[in-house]
This record gives structure tokens, sequence and C-alpha cells, in this order.
């Protein structure tokens, strides 16, 4: 039981053990101070007595535990746990477009990433994700055998996918093998294939990429890594930068959620250049991502 807790709300065994103890003193400080505010009021056992207890208890109860949170360190896992019941009960999803279909793990927001190449921006965004109360990367997906992001998914112990052309463009696109897996959200991080329609229906409004260029300049078929840098330095612009956009049917081309520049210099090349747009993709893709997730 302890194990499924640890896996379900990703955090170590000694932040489990400090969870487990907020629950217990929290609840205790619940029914103790349910109990006295009762017996202030002096109300008559009885059915009201039972639904005003409850009421009571219902409010005390987050109050509580997220006062021993903070000594405890542990404030901002339950004022994530908190606010997700709350949303729960007023039925929404913290995952945009609706019902989140996590089943077992519905306090946790499950990720895929998506990539073709080294991986530096997935395992960024795993770094990021590693503790956190509400947001797990739950799986990786490559269509590139060899890929180094494999590599980054068998030493970080996350479940990876090694994806098929015919099946992902002719086939069911892989929307049950997601499903199966309870993923809420896709980050495509250097992922080189374009996203087939059914993928697109099946998770509207939670396919997002980062692109290493201002869109829409530098995008479209074939503009990826160092092509699009060696467009810009030809170019002569003197800033470049990163988009992180909405994935839609059309290349490089859905809503923008965030973009960040860079200056371009005379002496910059492609690889001067990649290694400067490489440092404004993981110091923002994880943050952004976060924000979308917790909004
Ligand atoms: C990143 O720079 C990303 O922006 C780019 O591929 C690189 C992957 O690096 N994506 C595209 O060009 C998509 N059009 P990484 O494998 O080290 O994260």
């Amino acid at each position: 039981m302890f194990e499924r807790l640890q896996k379900k709300w990703n955090v170590s065994g000694f932040k489990l053990i400090l969870i487990i103890a907020i629950f217990a003193i929290g609840g205790s400080l619940t029914g103790y101070s349910g109990r006295k505010l009762m017996s202030f009021w002096e109300i008559d056992r009885g059915i009201g007595w039972v639904v005003l207890y409850i009421l009571l208890i219902t409010i005390i109860w987050p109050l509580a535990v997220l006062l021993v949170s903070i000594p405890l360190g542990q404030f901002s896992f339950f004022k994530n746990y908190i606010q997700r019941i709350g949303k729960r009960m007023l039925g929404k999803s913290k995952v945009k477009s609706g019902k989140s279909n996590t089943g077992d793990s519905s306090f946790m927001a499950q990720i895929a990433i998506f990539a073709s190449g080294a991986g530096s921006n997935a395992q960024k965004i795993i770094d990021h994700f590693r503790n956190h109360s509400s947001i797990k990367v739950a799986l990786i997906i490559c269509n590139k055998p060899g890929a180094g992001v494999l590599s980054i998914a068998e030493r970080e112990n996350i479940p990876a996918l090694l994806i098929e052309k015919e099946k992902f463009f002719r086939g069911d696109s892989y929307v049950p093998e997601l499903k199966e897996k309870n993923i809420d959200f896709i980050v495509l991080a250097g992922f080189l294939w374009k996203i087939p329609p059914a993928l697109i229906k099946a998770y509207t409004g939670k396919i997002i990429n980062i692109h290493p260029a201002l869109l829409p300049k530098y995008g479209g078929k074939g503009m990826y890594g160092h092509f699009v840098h060696e467009a810009v330095i030809a170019s002569g612009d003197k800033e470049s930068g990163i988009t992180i956009h909405y994935v839609d049917e059309v290349y490089d081309h859905g809503k923008i959620i965030f973009q960040d520049k860079c200056a371009v210099l005379s002496t910059d090349t492609a690889e001067s250049l990649a290694q400067k747009i490489h440092e404004l993709e993981h110091k923002n893709f994880p943050v952004v991502i976060e924000t979308l997730l917790t909004r």
C-alpha cells in the first residue's frame, strides 16, 4: 500500500512518512477542535448535531492539515492536494479541456514526452518533476531506435515506447497505449514526426511543442534542429529564440503559449546559436509545462 501511495504521489519514502504523519495529526486536530466547538455551542445530540459536526470538520480539516504541513515543510504538497480535491468536488480537472482520465492516479497529471533525439529537454523536464506533488513524467515515446532519450528513460526508470511509422500514421496512432497509461498531457521535446489527426483529436488542447526559433518565422516541414539555426544565421537576423505552442494539424502552427529571445551575434555559428537556444529551452520549458498544468 505504501509503495502504491509513493508511486501515486511521486514522493520519496521519507516524504511519504511526513505526509502520513500530517494526515494523522491534522485529522486528530480536526476531530478535537470540532468536538470542542460543538460542546461550546451546547447543541443537543441528534440529527442536527451530526449534520453540523460533518459540516464543521469539512471546513476545519483542510485548515488543520495545511497548518500542520507548514512546520513539516509539506505545504505545497497539501496545497495542491486540497486544490485537487476541491476541483474534483466541483467536477473540474486541472488539465485543460475537461475531465481527467487518470482513474486511480487522479491526483497526478501524467505526462508523456515525445522525443526523437538526444533528449536534453526531456532530461530537464524529468528533473523538474521528479518529486512533484501533482505532475509526473509517466512515459517516453520515441520514433528512433538508439536515440539518447531512450537511455535517459532507462536510467530514470521511466517506461519507454519505441513507435512504428505504420501504426502511428495509418493505425490507431498509439492512442490506446496512451490512454491505457492514463496519459493526460503530451509534450513534444524534439519530436520530428508530424502528429497525426487521430492523436490530436484524442488529446485536443493537451499537446504542446517546443520549436527552436521565433515562430511564425523558421517553422514548417523540414525546419528542425540545426536546419533552423543555419537558416537564422544565413538570414542575418539579429535575434532568435524559442516558441512553445499548442499542436494542431499544421506543422509549427498552433496557438503560441510562450516565447523567449536571444541575440544572434555576427560571430555566432549554427552550433553556438543551438547552445544559446538549448539554454533558453532548458530554463523555460519545464516551468511553462508546470504553469499549464497547475493553473
Ligand atoms: C530542441 O532544440 C527542440 O527545440 C528541437 O529539437 C531540439 C531537441 O533537443 N525541436 C525541433 O526542431 C522541432 N521542430 P533535445 O533532444 O536535446 O531536447
